[in-house]
């Protein structure tokens, strides 16, 4: 059994290439069920319901990171949009939620877990190592396929929660830097980890943003802002996990990276 994570989508260039490419790499690496991190997916910054909804057209699940609430109004769509996951360490008083479990059309169920990081990151979020203890005691013990995205800025966060979940949980897979890493492998107790998947976007671009603003900001020190950059060809960055749908374990986990011109 596959499952498919795409990483951070920015804008709608990286939107236009989950559509187009998602449905070829579901056929490609035999996927059955993807999840795609849409904290960037409405302008770069946060997402809307109806963006959501377009989204979910082709993937199953979405997840989000810091940039959950930056679109006004969001706080009250999410309500209405039960395959939309938030952080699980914000606060139980946010709207939405955190944790998730849903039918896997070729098989059993899938459990999608987010948290946010919380070494170099803004947000006030709770502990995510004593969330995710809480959140995976709460789960039916018959889901056994638990995937999480851990939406962070260190990798030695991010490692250090792959071997915290490695046993019990089928994959930890990093977003949020918007770059991919080459450290993909299955832990010894049997769960796939990534630092980071990477992003869909712009592929001549910092993170998603046109270079030039963001260079002006590094060389001047002055208040910018940064625009997508939605020229150019956009590179598509994520991870096929494949597992035992009997046990939950990973068998293997292979970074996707694919650019395509619009
Ligand atoms: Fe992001
Ligand atoms: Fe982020």
């Amino acid at each position: 059994m596959n499952l498919l994570f795409i990483g951070d989508v920015v804008g709608k260039g990286g939107r236009e290439a989950v559509k187009r490419l998602v449905p070829e790499l579901r056929r490609e690496f035999n996927c059955s069920f993807v999840v795609v991190n849409a904290e960037n997916s409405a302008a770069g910054n946060g997402i809307t319901g109806s963006v959501a909804s377009d989204l979910l057209k082709c993937a199953d699940v979405l997840t989000l990171g810091d940039h959950t609430w930056d679109q006004k109004g969001f706080d009250a769509e999410i309500r209405n949009l039960d395959r939309i996951i938030r952080p699980a360490n914000y606060s139980k008083r946010q709207p939405g939620r955190g944790v998730g479990v849903f039918r896997n059309p070729a098989s059993g169920e899938v459990a999608v877990i987010s948290l946010v990081g919380k070494v170099f990151m803004k947000d006030s979020a709770y502990d995510p190592f004593e969330t995710v203890d809480e959140v995976l005691a709460a789960l039916p013990p018959a889901v056994n396929t638990i995937l999480v995205d851990f939406h962070a800025e260190a990798t030695s966060e991010k490692e250090a929660m792959g071997y915290y979940l490695d046993g019990r949980v089928t994959a930890v897979i990093g977003t949020h830097t918007h770059v991919q890493t080459a450290d993909g492998c299955v832990l010894p107790g049997g769960t796939a980890y990534l630092s980071d998947a990477g992003m869909v976007g712009a592929a001549r671009s910092v993170l998603g943003r046109e270079v030039d603003a963001v260079l002006h900001k590094f060389t001047t020190g002055m208040p910018v802002r940064f625009p997508v950059e939605e020229n150019g060809p956009i590179r598509l960055c994520g991870a096929v996990v494949g597992y035992d749908s009997a046990t939950g374990r990973a068998k293997s986990i292979t970074a996707i990276s694919r650019e395509v011109t619009l």
